[in-house]
């Protein structure tokens, strides 16, 4: 089977986009395989620091070996990472990847932390299992949540092309994420992100390592349809994800107010986020 690295520059050469999606349980787990499967894909599944907090790292890592070894092409990243200490920690319990988010530090400790989370992850790498680490600079917000207004500022953060090709080849990441428009959450009142796809482009050329697009819910079809042909060989999404798995099971409880059985009371909002993971993943690669 591919590793992460593999799968990701399969993606790269091929223009297009794995899907990465976030969770914080093993019903969700099982939609993403299922979603995944049916669309003949491989996937990432992401854990902030929360989601495996509440998840634990080694649960998710021991569902993640166990679809692994049943040749299931999935792929476990510690998302948004914000020490050197919690990288190690998800390192050592063997994740694929890991994602140190500096991106609210000056550039200059950003580079510094995000540099020795690579050589950590280096040092415990092998043939058969390389950690891929990602770098994050500009804003693009913190929570993957329902929002009233944009975070502040967000379009002041952009990423600088020039910006991002030192901070690649000072910290030595395998992958960076850019702030290009897309924002973590979604606007409750509707409203698309407008995706800055000439930016990606002129960050993709002048770092020449592989995009991760973040805060992908409620941008456009059209656009993320767009971004792996211009370098976002991952993109990540979380808040549909979670909208999905709560309106599905809302709708349970409102149709049976006294089932009390969680696989029956679950089960809606586990189809909904595997229905939401499909299209998704069909819409990055165009399958
Ligand atoms: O790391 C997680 C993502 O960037 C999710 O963003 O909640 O806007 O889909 P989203
Ligand atoms: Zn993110």
């Amino acid at each position: 089977m591919q590793t992460l690295k593999e799968a990701v520059e399969a993606a790269w050469e091929k223009k297009i986009a794995l899907g990465h999606f976030n969770l914080s349980d093993s019903n969700q787990f099982n939609a993403v395989l299922a979603a995944a499967a049916a669309a003949s894909m491989p996937v990432l599944v992401g854990v902030s620091e929360g989601e495996r907090k509440f998840f634990g790292v080694r649960n998710v890592a021991a569902l993640v070996r166990a679809a692994r070894e049943a040749g299931i092409q999935v792929y476990l990243n510690a998302d948004h990472t914000y020490s050197l200490d919690a990288c190690k920690e998800v390192i050592d319990a063997g994740f694929d990847s890991v994602i140190f988010d500096g991106s609210h530090l000056p550039m200059e400790e950003n580079i510094a932390t995000t540099r020795a989370v690579v050589e950590y992850a280096r040092s415990k790498s092998n043939g058969g299992h390389e950690i891929l680490v990602e770098g994050e600079i500009g804003r693009i917000g913190t929570s993957s949540k329902l929002l009233d207004a944009p975070p502040e500022d967000m379009d002041k953060n952009l990423t600088d092309p020039e910006e991002a090709a030192r901070f690649v080849r000072e910290s030595g990441v395998d992958m960076l994420a850019p702030a290009v428009g897309t924002m973590h959450g979604r606007l409750v009142g509707g409203g698309e992100p407008k995706i800055d796809l000439a930016r990606i482009e002129a960050i993709r050329s002048a770092v020449g390592i592989p995009l991760v697009l973040h805060g992908g819910s409620g941008s456009s079809d059209t656009d993320l349809a767009t971004v792996g042909k211009l370098g976002c060989s991952i993109v990540h999404i979380n808040t549909d994800i979670r909208v999905a798995y709560r309106k599905g099971i809302e709708a349970s409880l409102a149709a049976d107010a006294k089932e009390i059985a969680p696989y029956k009371f679950l089960a809606e909002g586990v189809a909904g986020v595997e229905q939401m993971t499909e299209k998704y993943i069909r819409l990055f690669a165009g399958v």
